[in-house]
């Protein structure tokens, strides 16, 4: 019958473990992680897979103007506000192999299982793919695709973003499309009803806690800077000190008197990372000129964001050592909490099904932040090994990925009604 969970009923575990590794050979490293860029070859050829998979079900994929990927299954009354549900395709430079495609693989898998069960919703419902979640991987923005979709960020904006070997997302995307002939345009910013999102949680708490299902209430804010440094370069052999302007140096003294500041936090509630440092020319018998460095800072509270935030440029001048320093912010997130209606159907799921759940508030950036401008949106998690991401090592176990598509189907279910 088309009582709950005879959608979850459909899921089928070891179908989603297949496609989990099935992915993860478009990119994959010799230790096992996933190195995806965003619309790189593998990422193209991502779109490409699930496309494929999609044509069984008669489907219809499109893709929009930013490279974003919809699997639409239709509805009873296809003129009402599809449900969306995806992720990411695109990983770190050394990523793992569930960040991101989790989200998408299991909002297919949903679909596939909703379908099996011969159930029919009244609102359409689409898997997505959101084009270049990983900020600063490739390309130095993060949720791109679904930050264009909401109009956070206008089409051109993100087409004029330039990866570090200066190849822009325009290009990028245009090589993407031209790949893919045969999907058909698709307008973005169409309005939708609802948007979820599944993931692995990123960090150690469902798995500590023994549980299988996080009901993810909001996600914390994130300011992101670029400081660049220009010293001169010159001869590590005759240079006396006095003379020198060594961007090098004054980058170290920058970062330990950032790390005392940020790291006084008793609570270890503030998350802050020097990830990227660029030094040039980067040659041993020279002083080092030039450093760039990125700062990663996050913090579920907006006044502390403000105040800690404001602190890194002051911090950066004062210990510049006779260079010339620019502290750019580039991007700025505040916290978010979501709605309640996405986070209280996921919850009645989990409920249902007899799952083991926890509300949860996300310290990872995600899709479903900027998508909660256009509708309500939420997340499901589920533990990952050791709370490791972002690095190849992430793991996850096919028992867990499947709890959570078996919530996400029945989630989609309520959300689209019958
Ligand atoms: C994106 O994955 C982020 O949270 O860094
Ligand atoms: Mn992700
Ligand atoms: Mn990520
Ligand atoms: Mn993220």
């Amino acid at each position: 019958g088309n009582g709950f969970g005879s959608a979850a009923a459909k899921v089928d575990e070891a179908r989603l473990w297949q496609r989990h590794v099935d992915m993860a050979k478009l990119g994959g490293t010799p230790k096992g992680g996933v190195r995806r860029l965003a619309l790189d070859a593998n990422d193209i050829a991502a779109r490409r897979l699930l496309a494929d998979w999609a044509k069984p079900y008669g489907w219809q994929v499109s893709m929009d103007a930013i490279g974003n990927l919809y699997i639409r299954r239709p509805g009873t009354d296809n003129d009402a506000d599809p449900v969306l549900s995806g992720s990411h395709t695109d990983t770190q430079p050394s990523g793992g192999r569930f960040d991101g495609i989790y989200g998408v693989l299991a909002a297919f898998e949903a679909m596939e299982a909703i379908e099996a069960a011969g159930i029919r919703t009244r609102r359409p419902i689409e898997t997505v793919v959101w084009t270049c979640e990983e900020g600063g991987a490739r390309f130095p923005m993060g949720t791109m695709g679904s930050g264009v979709f909401v109009g956070r960020t206008p089409l051109a904006d993100a087409r004029a973003v330039a990866d570090y070997d200066g190849v822009t997302v325009g290009e990028a995307v245009d090589a993407a499309r031209a790949a893919l002939p045969d999907l058909p345009e698709r307008t973005f910013g169409f309005p939708i009803a609802a948007f979820v999102e599944a993931h692995i949680e990123q960090g150690p708490i469902l798995e500590e806690k023994g549980l299988q299902i996080g009901v993810v209430t909001g996600i914390q804010g994130a300011r992101r800077f670029r400081v660049e440094i220009e010293g001169a370069d010159a001869h590590a052999g005759t240079t006396p000190r006095a003379r020198r302007k060594d961007a090098l140096s004054a980058a170290v003294a920058m970062v330990a008197a950032l790390e005392k500041v940020f790291h006084d936090d008793p609570s270890d509630t503030v998350r802050f990372t020097v990830g990227r440092f660029v030094v040039t020319p980067n040659a041993p018998a020279v002083v080092p000129g030039h450093v760039a460095f990125t700062i990663d800072f996050r913090h579920p509270d907006d006044a502390v964001l403000t105040s800690l935030g404001d602190q890194v440029e002051p911090i950066c001048q004062a210990n510049r050592k006779g260079c010339a320093v620019t502290v750019h912010q580039t991007a700025r997130g505040k916290p978010l909490t979501f709605l309640d209606l996405v986070p209280g159907a996921v919850d009645q799921a989990a409920k249902g099904l007899g799952l083991g759940h926890m509300r949860i508030n996300s310290g990872a950036g995600h899709d479903a932040g900027p998508m909660q401008v256009a509708a309500p949106s939420g997340m499901i998690f589920v533990p990952c090994e050791h709370g490791i991401s972002h690095a190849e090592a992430e793991n996850a176990t096919p028992a867990d990925l499947a709890a959570g598509a078996r919530v996400l189907a029945e989630t989609l279910v309520t959300l689209a009604g019958r």
